[in-house]
Order: structure tokens, then C-alpha cells, then sequence
């Protein structure tokens, strides 16, 4: 019995001794600085942008009070790739989850990280993730348990794209009629830093036609170089949260191996570079076997659309070689922006790694999502299944946990598109309507999810969307061309080894297959991860286990229709 008594309490105590909580105060406020060494506005969060990297292990509670410093606008943030099982209140999208947090206000963030994983948070109400407003959120495995990958060290490379156009004045041309587009980014931002108008590779007149750049250590846009020693493996942390750019990166000599995708392990394989969606993030390890004199170029240029932003570039420097010298060749070319074959190809060599649990065989519900650009009153929306999404100004959850009729129409949108709709071509009938109402799923069932992509409003194209889930992962069961096929697309569908995200991508002219299990009481929301088209209205929300979600702070929803509701709770 005294044997007994010893066993429990041992693992009692290893099991508390490895979670910790990690509480931080936050206050987000403008600041002016150099992101690619031109002045701008940005959102920094504790003086910092990118905001400060949040490092910690599985199983452990993050608490963070946000303050809100900005003096004309509300905040949300939202944790992106993580679950929030328990938690949904805390997911951070406003509108959905929570209020906007008022200037002045204090709002407490409170979760738990389920598992390791590659992650990051950023702003989530209007425009706020395009004003520089995220950072890293890293999970390494919990302490006394054993990380499956091999390194010696490891980087993390937070990319996204920044614009010299205030965000304010980029979402007035969004909801102008006729829209003005934001048009493409004047930088890429390598952890918040690039270089505008210049180039760390103007030594190669082929190569480029900029003037070498001429920043000082030391400058905010300084390009952060990776030191690494030869013959050792390293892991790098990638993770994008563009406003609109997919990204290719590459480095110069080097092979990299991808072992993690949006915080789950994969089947490695080996690629000289690699394409990167908004939302996305992936791990890949990268082994220093080259000439240890030189040092090499880190490059990540634009995919997907006609790029117009020069190549982000910093250096890989080999301790061994002096940290000013430059490499000896030019930098990796990014492959072609309209080779979606290689792109696909690309993300058709995503498995999961063995042991990941696989899909169900069957789903009880599916929805199919045509995804089109549409006209409301001439000004330019994007709408799924002819429904243009504007969240109510009470949150989804509010309105729900507390049953309140008005908060948002009780009507589902529709399930499925009229099949005989032209994907080839621009809408005959381009007109839309907006709409805020929502998929209510049982709890506990398999959902799957096809996203079918079409023409823009003119001419010839079809863009790319990064959707992006939240409160789950999703098995990505398989891309296709044209039009999804019911009875028919499904026979190629990956059941085996289909990769666990939270972010995928559909491609120009094409579908793409989820699948997932509403195991996770709340709301949540589902949108393409691209800024200007979520503002535009690219997103749909899902619902589950409506009756089992447990207390909601009432912080979270002092506004709209649940702030008379909690008013008058707490005077009876
Ligand atoms: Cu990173 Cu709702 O998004
Ligand atoms: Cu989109």
C-alpha cells in the first residue's frame, strides 16, 4: 500500500512540475519605425515589432493582459493554431469570439497548449495583422519528454509583407466604390525587417538592377543574418502573416527537410526550397555541409501573384567565415508565380507522419463552398456560396451561449452552389447580398468541407485562397481541377496519410477537400488568411456543441446585445 501511496504522488508531482503558467502584460500602441528603412506607422506590441516571442512547452497555461494603447481603435488577438479546447472565449476574433477590447481597457487572455508546434498570434480586427501587429508563439514538447526531431539548434523566421499605405486608408480603398486596390507590397519582411528599394545582392549586376543597400547594424531594417557552425543540423521555424503575398523560400546551396506543418509533425522530405501561404507555418531542418568559408543567401520572394516586391534576402553565415562577407554568387531565383503546377506538386508532398491519427472513413455533414468575387451596390465584395460574410455587432458566441434570438440571422447559408454555375468564367449574374448567419454543426460529428474555387469578377483569372480554420486541425484529403465532382472527386481522396493543418490552400480554377471532427465546443471562425479578402467578406462561421460551452468571462462581451443581456443578469 505505502508502495501505492508513492507511485501516485510521483506522478502527481512530474505531471504539475512540467506545466507552468506563463502570464505577460501586453500593451499594443503605435509607433513609428523603419520596418524596411522607410518610416511607418506600425503596431508594436511592448515597444517591440514583431511582437515579442512567446517560447513555451506543451501542457503550459498562457495568461496575457492586454492593454489596449491605441487611441482611436479597438484590438483583438487572436492564437493562431491553437485549439483553445475549453477556452473559446479566448480565441481572439472579434466579432465571433469576443468584443473588441476599448482603448484604455484591459482584457485577459487565459489557455492552455495542448501539443508542440510552430505557431503565431496577430491582431484580428480590421486590418490590424496588416499594421504589423503579430509574433511567434512557439510550443516545444513538454519537459522529460523526448522531441522526435534531431537538431543542434534552431531559427525562427517570422515572414510577412508591409506596405507604405496606412491601414486605415488601405481599408477605406477596399469599401470605396470603385474598389482601390491595395496592389502588391512594397516589402517582404524577414522578422520584421527588409529593405526597400535596394538590395543585399546589388554586387550582381545580372541579378538585380537595385542599389546595395545602406543600412548600419543596428537599423530597424538591418536584415537579422543566421550563424550557424558547418557541420551541424539546425531547425528553422517558418511561419507567414502576409496580408497577401504566398511566398517561396530558399537557401543558397542548401537542401531543407520539412518535418512540421501548422504545428503538426509530417513524412520528412527533402526540397530546395519551399512555398509558403498566409497562415501557414512549417519546420524544416537544414544541415550545414557547404564550403564553410562562404556564407550564403537566405531568399523569399512572391509566388502566386505578378510579382512587384523585390526578394527578401539576409544571410546565412557560417561562424567559420566572416559575418560582412558577402556570398559569392546571387541568390536563389524564386521559382516562376504562375507555375501552380509546381505549387500543387508541392503541397501534394505533404503526409503526415506515421503514428498521426487518420481521418474517419466516413462524414455525416458536408458543405460545398463556391468561392466567388461579386459585386453588392458596385462596390467589391468576395462571397461564399453568394453570401458575403459581415459579423454582427454582437459576438456569435455571446449570442449563442446566451440564446439571444437577434444577435445574428438563425437561417444557415446555404449548403452547397447551384452545379450548373460556370467556374471558367466571370459571374453572368455578378450581384451579391451580405449575410451573417452561420453553420450550426452536432457535436462529435465528421464534417467535411469542399472549397471550390471560380473566376474573378474580370477577365481571365482565378486567385489563390489560404483558408484558415480556427478551434481545429483538418486533414487535408486532396486538390483537384475544375469542378469538385460529388460521387466521383471522392475515390482520390488521401484516407491513409492526409496531412493535419489548420490552413490550406485553394488553387486557381480548382477544390479542395477537409475534413474534421466537431470535437471542439464553440464558434469558429473560417476564412481566407489573405487581409483585404477576409474584409471583403471571404469567411464563413461554424458552430458546435452549442449546449457544452462553459463560462465566457463577461469582459468578452460588453458589447452589442450580450451587454444589455449581462446588464440585466447581474441586476436581477
Ligand atoms: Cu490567422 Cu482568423 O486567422
Ligand atoms: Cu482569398
Amino acid at each position: 500500500m505505502g508502495v501505492w501511496w508513492i507511485v501516485v504522488v510521483v506522478a502527481i508531482l512530474a505531471h504539475t512540475a512540467s506545466a507552468a503558467v506563463r502570464e505577460y502584460d501586453w500593451e499594443v500602441e503605435y509607433k513609428y519605425w523603419w520596418p524596411d528603412c522607410k518610416e511607418g506607422a506600425v503596431m508594436t506590441v511592448n515597444g517591440q515589432f514583431p511582437g515579442p516571442t512567446i517560447q513555451a512547452v506543451a501542457g503550459d497555461t498562457i495568461v496575457v493582459h492586454l492593454t489596449n494603447k491605441l487611441i482611436t481603435e479597438g484590438l483583438v488577438i487572436h492564437w493562431h493554431g491553437i485549439r483553445q479546447l475549453g477556452s473559446p472565449w479566448a480565441d481572439g476574433a472579434a466579432g465571433v469570439t469576443q468584443c473588441a477590447i476599448n482603448p484604455g481597457e484591459t482584457f485577459t487572455y487565459n489557455f492552455t497548449l495542448e501539443k508542440p508546434g510552430t505557431h503565431f498570434y496577430h491582431g484580428h480586427y480590421g486590418m490590424q495583422r496588416s499594421a504589423g501587429l503579430y509574433g511567434s508563439l512557439i510550443v516545444d514538447v513538454a519537459k522529460g519528454q523526448k522531441e522526435r526531431l534531431r537538431y543542434d539548434g534552431e531559427f525562427n523566421l517570422l515572414l510577412s509583407d508591409w506596405w507604405h499605405e496606412p491601414i486605415p486608408s488601405q481599408e477605406l480603398g477596399l469599401s470605396s466604390k470603385p474598389m482601390r486596390w491595395i496592389g502588391e507590397a512594397q516589402s517582404i519582411l524577414i522578422n520584421g525587417r527588409g529593405q526597400f528599394n535596394c538590395s543585399l545582392a546589388a554586387q550582381f549586376s545580372n541579378s538585380t538592377s537595385l542599389p546595395m543597400c545602406t543600412f548600419k547594424e543596428g537599423d530597424q531594417c538591418a536584415p537579422q543574418k543566421l550563424h550557424v557552425e558547418p557541420n551541424k543540423t539546425y531547425r528553422i521555424r517558418l511561419s507567414s502573416t502576409t496580408a497577401l503575398a504566398s511566398l517561396n523560400l530558399a537557401v543558397q546551396g542548401h537542401k531543407l527537410v520539412v518535418v512540421e506543418a501548422d504545428g503538426n509533425y509530417v513524412t520528412p522530405f527533402t526540397t530546395d526550397d519551399i512555398d509558403i501561404y498566409s497562415g501557414e507555418s512549417y519546420s524544416v531542418l537544414l544541415t550545414t555541409d557547404q564550403d564553410p568559408s562562404q556564407n550564403y543567401y537566405i531568399s523569399v520572394g512572391v509566388r502566386g501573384r505578378k510579382p512587384n516586391t523585390t526578394q527578401a534576402l539576409t544571410i546565412l553565415n557560417y561562424v567559420t567565415a566572416p559575418a560582412s562577407k558577402l556570398p559569392s554568387s546571387p541568390p536563389p531565383v524564386t521559382p516562376r508565380w504562375d507555375d501552380f503546377e509546381r505549387s500543387k506538386n508541392f503541397s501534394k508532398k505533404i503526409f503526415s507522419a506515421m503514428g498521426s491519427p487518420p481521418p474517419p472513413k466516413k462524414y455525416r455533414k458536408r458543405l460545398i463552398l463556391l468561392n466567388t468575387q461579386n459585386l453588392i451596390d458596385g462596390y467589391t465584395k468576395w462571397a461564399i456560396n453568394n453570401v458575403s460574410l459581415m459579423t454582427p455587432a454582437t459576438p456569435y458566441l455571446g449570442s449563442v451561449k446566451y440564446n439571444l434570438k437577434l444577435g445574428f440571422n438563425r437561417k444557415s447559408p446555404p449548403k452547397s452552389y447551384r452545379f450548373d454555375y460556370d467556374i471558367m468564367n466571370p459571374p453572368p449574374f455578378p450581384n451579391t447580398t451580405t449575410g451573417n448567419g452561420i453553420y450550426v454543426f452536432p457535436f462529435n460529428v465528421t464534417v467535411d468541407v469542399i472549397l471550390q474555387n471560380s473566376n474573378v469578377l474580370k477577365g481571365v483569372v482565378s486567385e489563390i485562397h489560404p483558408w484558415h480554420l480556427h478551434g481545429h486541425d483538418f486533414w487535408v484529403l486532396g486538390y483537384g481541377d475544375g469542378k469538385f465532382k460529388p460521387g466521383v472527386d471522392e475515390k482520390s481522396y488521401n484516407l491513409k496519410n492526409p496531412p493535419l493543418r489548420n490552413t490550406a490552400i485553394l488553387y486557381p480554377y480548382g477544390w479542395t477537400a477537409l475534413r474534421f471532427v466537431t470535437d471542439n465546443p464553440g464558434v469558429w471562425f473560417f476564412h481566407c488568411h489573405i487581409e483585404p479578402h477576409l474584409h471583403m467578406g471571404m469567411g464563413v462561421v461554424f458552430a458546435e456543441g452549442l449546449n457544452r460551452i462553459g463560462k465566457i468571462p463577461d469582459e468578452a462581451l460588453g458589447c452589442g446585445l450580450t451587454k444589455k443581456f449581462l446588464m440585466n443578469r447581474h441586476r436581477r
